[in-house]
């Protein structure tokens, strides 16, 4: 349950009925991890935040004002996710956007529990979803509001022995996770998806990719199969909130937590991913 919002800078917990992030999903947003009164990687998630808007061609909020209201928020908090709103703001009805739209900003901070180390230590257990990722290059990449196609993959299953699934577009590619990005080890080369078509351009993953980068360590991005997974030496999972889970099973396929892993989560752990302390 989230404790404190900001609705357009005003505590508040209510939005317009005539909303399009309500009716259309028309905005993005942002998941940020609130550590020791402070959010992590803040510019990065306004950056991406920034990003969105341009391609939406929603005018983006004062950047200045989002950093203060997050700090502000955060400020209390030790443990925490904050999450950050745009929509394109209140419309008639009908899809065509306003051409002066007043976009609405939301900020709302959940004090959270530590995540449970043993998701880290030993790794998690995951799943292949049947729901689909829909490939769309103008909305890849992005963090819009629009989840329908991860709340429906995370409804596939209530086993809470499984942490993830991971998701397939049209063309059998693995894309992502519901709530991370996928990442694998195959002959020493640190792989991903290309998220091109799909997916959401992780804040973590990129930190994941500059961190190998910066220790040596050949990184690319290319389109990934299940067989490459099943292959792979290593494979692991990343998100601003949890960091670097190892992934232990996939449907029957066993993995151990690799040498590769292991470096690049002691790399994040140096830049303030403390969750990564292994
Ligand atoms: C669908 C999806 N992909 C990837 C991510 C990871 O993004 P980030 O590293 O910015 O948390 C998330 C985070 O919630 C997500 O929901």
């Amino acid at each position: 349950m989230m404790g404190e919002w900001l609705v357009d800078g005003r505590e508040s917990r209510s939005i317009g009925v005539d909303d399009r992030g309500l009716a259309y999903g028309d905005g993005l947003f942002e998941t940020i991890a609130v550590r020791g009164g402070r959010c992590r990687f803040l510019p990065e998630h306004l950056q991406r935040l920034m990003d969105g808007c341009a391609r939406l061609r929603i005018p983006p909020p004062d950047q200045a004002v989002l950093a203060k209201e997050a700090a502000g928020l955060a400020a209390d908090c030790d443990h925490g996710a904050l999450k950050i709103i745009v929509t394109r703001g209140a419309g008639p009805r009908a899809y065509a956007p306003p051409t002066k739209p007043r976009p609405l900003r939301v900020l709302g901070l959940e004090h959270t529990a530590p995540g449970r180390a043993e998701y880290v230590q030993l790794g998690v257990r995951v799943r292949y979803c049947e729901v689909p990722i829909g490939r769309n290059p103008a909305l890849a990449g992005l963090k819009t509001l629009n989840r329908l196609e991860q709340v429906l993959a995370r409804s596939e299953w209530t086993n809470s022995d499984i942490q993830e699934g991971l998701m397939l577009d049209d063309r059998r590619c693995v894309t992502c996770g519901t709530m991370t990005n996928l990442f694998m080890v195959a002959d020493n080369v640190l792989q991903t998806p290309v998220l091109t078509e799909a997916g959401v351009a992780g804040i973590m993953r990129g930190k994941i990719i500059e961190q190998a980068r910066a220790a040596g360590i050949e990184t690319r991005e290319l389109m990934i199969s299940t067989d490459d997974v099943a292959n792979a030496s290593e494979v692991f999972l990343s998100n601003a909130l949890i960091g670097i889970w190892p992934i232990r099973e996939i449907e029957g396929r066993d993995y151990a937590r690799g040498l590769v892993t292991l470096k690049i989560m002691r790399a994040l752990c140096a830049i303030g991913v403390n969750e990564c302390d292994v």
